[in-house]
C-alpha cells in the first residue's frame, strides 16, 4: 500500500501556514497543487534546456523536440490513443473551443443543433452557444434526474430528433463530483449519428480510460487538474474526424507550404498547433503523468475513497448542512454543501479565517444551479496529498461557522 504521507511531503505548498493555521487545500476540482518533481521539470527546462521546438538546427532545439513529442507518446500510451490524435491545448477550455471553430468552418452546418446537459461547466457551454450563433444554430441541455445524474431517456429524446450534430458532456460533475455514464452516452450518440465530446477534466485525477475503447469522437482535459502547471492541457480527436477539420487559429509550424496566394496544412496534431508552444507546460505535463502512475490507481482510489466516506459522515453531523447529488452514485472526492439559508461565500470566507481553501459560488456552472434551485455552494475536494487532519481541521472550521452564523444553538445531529 502506498505511503500517502509521504507523497503529501512532496507538494511544498502544503508546507505552509493561513492566517496562523496549517494550510487545509480542499480545492483540488478547481485545480490541484504541484508536486516538487513537476516544479523541478519546469525549472530545469526554463533554466538549461530553453529552445523552440519543432524548427531548430541545433542540440538544445533537438532535444526540445523530442523530449517535447516524447510527452505527446507518454500520453498516447497512457490513454490508449494514436499519438497523432493528441494535440497540446491551454486547457479544457481552449481544446472545447477549438472543435467548436473548426466545426464552425462547414462540419456543422446551418442550422444544425448541439446537445448538452445540466452538467456542464461554462467551458463546455458558452463556446457552443457561440457557435449556434455564428451558424444559426440550437444548443439542447438534457435534464438531470433528481439524484443529478444525467437523465439519459432525456438525453437520448434529443438525439432522436436526428438533428444533433455534436453532443458535448462531462465524465463527472466539477460541482457535484458525479460521474456520468460516459460510455453509454457515447453509444447513445454513436447510434443516432451525432459526434461525441466528453469534457474529462475532473476525470483524469481519478480514473483511466481507454481513449480508443471508449469510442468518444473527441475528449478534452486540462494539465492544471493533474498536477500539471497552467496553460496546458489536451484535445484528443478520433484519427477520422481529426482528418477531416480545418484548424481553428493560424501562423506558423502547422503549415505545408505557404505561397502568396494560399497555405496548405500539415496533418494533425501539427494542423493544431500553430505558434511556439507552452514546451515547459507540456515537459511539466509530462513530469506529472510520470508522478501520477508511480502511485497505483487502485491505491488512489482507496485513499480518496475512505477520505470521502469521512467527509460526507462529518458533513451529515451538521443537522442544518445539505448536500448536493446523490452521494451513493459514482463519485468522484468532490461534495458540493451549504449550511440552509446561508450563502455559501459568507460560509467560504469563515472557513478561509481558518486556513481552510473550499470552493464557493456557482462554481461556473450557473444553469445546474438553476436546477438545483440555489444560486451557490460551498464545494469541498480531496486529492491524493489530503489526509484525516484536513478533515478534521474542516469539521473544526464548520463548527466555527456554525456558531458564528446560528449562534451556539445545539445544530450538531
Ligand atoms: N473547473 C474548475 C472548477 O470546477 C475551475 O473549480
Amino acid at each position: 500500500m502506498t505511503d500517502f504521507k509521504s507523497v503529501r511531503e512532496q507538494f511544498p505548498a502544503l508546507n505552509q501556514t493561513v492566517y496562523g493555521q496549517p494550510l487545509c487545500y480542499l480545492d483540488s476540482a478547481a485545480t490541484a497543487l504541484k508536486p516538487q518533481a513537476v516544479i523541478d521539470r519546469v525549472n530545469h527546462f526554463l533554466s538549461l534546456e530553453a529552445a523552440n521546438v519543432h524548427r531548430g538546427a541545433h542540440y538544445l532545439s533537438d532535444r526540445a523536440t523530442a523530449n517535447y513529442e516524447a510527452v505527446r507518446e507518454k500520453f498516447a500510451e497512457y490513454l490508449g490513443a494514436p499519438s497523432a490524435g493528441l494535440i497540446f491545448t491551454k486547457g479544457t477550455t481552449d481544446s472545447i473551443n477549438l472543435v467548436a471553430q473548426s466545426l464552425a468552418q462547414g462540419i456543422f452546418k446551418v442550422g444544425d443543433e448541439i446537445l448538452l446537459t445540466q452538467l456542464e461547466h461554462h467551458s463546455n457551454i458558452v463556446p457552443w452557444h457561440n457557435l449556434a450563433m455564428q451558424r444559426n444554430g440550437k444548443v439542447h441541455f438534457a435534464k438531470i434526474t433528481a439524484s443529478g445524474q444525467v437523465d439519459l431517456e432525456d438525453f437520448e429524446k434529443h438525439l432522436k430528433t436526428g438533428r444533433i450534430r455534436i453532443a458535448a458532456f462531462t465524465a463527472c460533475s466539477n460541482t457535484l463530483g458525479i460521474f456520468t455514464p460516459v460510455s453509454q452516452m457515447i453509444e447513445l450518440c454513436q447510434r443516432y449519428g451525432a459526434l461525441s465530446l466528453v469534457d474529462g477534466a475532473q476525470l483524469m485525477a481519478n480514473e483511466r480510460i481507454h481513449l480508443t475503447n471508449l469510442g468518444c469522437d473527441f475528449f478534452a482535459f486540462s494539465g492544471h487538474k493533474i498536477f500539471a502547471p497552467y496553460g496546458i492541457g489536451v484535445l484528443y480527436g478520433r484519427s477520422e474526424v481529426l482528418s477531416r477539420m480545418p484548424p481553428a487559429t493560424f501562423g506558423g509550424s502547422q503549415i505545408s507550404e505557404v505561397t502568396e496566394e494560399k497555405t496548405t496544412f500539415l496533418p494533425p496534431p501539427q494542423r493544431f498547433e500553430p505558434g511556439t508552444p507552452n514546451v515547459e507546460g507540456v515537459l511539466g505535463m509530462g513530469a506529472a503523468l510520470d508522478f501520477f502512475q508511480n502511485i497505483p490507481l487502485t491505491d488512489i482510489q482507496a485513499h480518496e475513497k475512505t477520505l470521502l466516506k469521512k467527509l460526507i459522515s462529518l458533513l451529515a453531523e451538521f443537522k442544518n448542512i445539505e448536500t448536493y447529488g446523490s452521494l451513493e452514485l459514482p463519485h468522484a472526492p468532490i461534495v458540493s454543501f451549504n449550511f440552509k439559508g446561508v450563502h455559501a461565500s459568507d460560509v467560504g470566507f469563515i472557513l478561509d479565517q481558518q486556513g481552510i481553501a473550499v470552493r464557493c459560488g456557482h462554481h461556473c456552472t450557473q444553469p445546474l444551479m438553476r436546477a438545483l434551485g440555489v444560486p451557490a455552494t460551498v464545494r469541498a475536494s480531496l486529492s491524493i496529498y489530503n489526509n484525516e487532519q484536513d478533515l478534521i481541521q474542516l469539521q473544526q472550521g464548520l463548527e466555527k461557522a456554525q456558531e458564528l452564523l446560528f449562534g451556539n444553538t445545539n445544530t450538531v445531529r
